[in-house]
């Protein structure tokens, strides 16, 4: 891809002010010499401004989510574009949310321009385990774990029962929930449906992947070892 198209794609300006940035010598190799429009130079061995450029197309990117942003581009408030560089929101190919998190659950949510990769995640052929750890306003009564368990507990509003889920009791008012789906504020609801609430929601693992080394906030690029976690076995 030629030079001006690949920083415009990523989101460092249009592609006149690319020209321009170009032009100025503020694209460089690694050395800091300046390279020109027409550079057969390898994404790796590029910077902008002194910086390595961007991850290139067909990259995920993990985020722990804090409490309080949501999961949408345009939206009032505190987006969770906003914990990620500027330039991440005006990307092309767009990053989109792989299954998103409600606005007061906190945890795993990743984002990926890559398709392909999007639907593997959430196909229910791959199966995706997803690790939800819970607190509760109260006491559990004690059927909760056969009723996630059965496979045949009908939500609300849904037209079909809902995948086997594993609950294992922690506490009284604390749990950790192991879904194989993605339903529209599924845990929230699984839980009202027995009677009880959520306080607090917190999604700790996807597949075999973890938050392991990220904190709150933070973000990082998976490599594909990392992706390669996303379809092996939960902990
Ligand atoms: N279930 C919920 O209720 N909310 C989430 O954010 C994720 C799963």
């Amino acid at each position: 891809m030629r030079l001006v198209k690949l920083l415009a794609n990523l989101g460092y300006g249009s592609r006149k002010e690319m020209q321009a940035a170009i032009r100025n010598g503020w694209v460089t190799d690694k050395d800091g010499n300046p390279i020109k429009a027409d550079s057969k130079l390898a994404h790796e061995d590029i910077l902008f401004d002194d910086e390595p450029l961007d991850p290139p197309e067909g990259s995920v990117i993990l985020l722990n989510k804090p409490l309080g942003y949501t999961c949408s581009m345009k939206d009032r408030g505190r987006l969770v574009f906003d914990l990620l560089p500027a330039r991440y929101r005006v990307r092309k190919p767009a990053l989109s949310f792989v299954g998103r998190l409600d606005k007061d659950t906190t945890g795993l949510l990743l984002f990926t321009d890559d398709g392909k990769l999007l639907h593997q995640i959430i196909s229910p052929k791959a199966d995706v385990a997803k690790v939800y750890e819970v607190e509760l306003d109260r006491p559990m009564t004690g059927g909760e774990a056969d009723q996630f368990a059965s496979g045949e507990m009908m939500l609300e509003n849904d037209t079909s029962p809902l995948k086997p889920a594993e609950l294992e009791v922690l506490s009284e008012t604390t749990a950790r929930l192991t879904l194989h789906e993605g339903r529209y504020h599924q845990v929230r609801r699984m839980f009202a449906a027995t009677g009880n609430h959520v306080t607090k929601l917190h999604r700790a693992q996807l597949g075999g992947l973890t938050l392991d080394g990220v904190e709150e906030g933070q973000w990082k690029l998976l490599g594909t070892a990392d992706i390669d976690r996303i379809f092996g076995d939960s902990a």
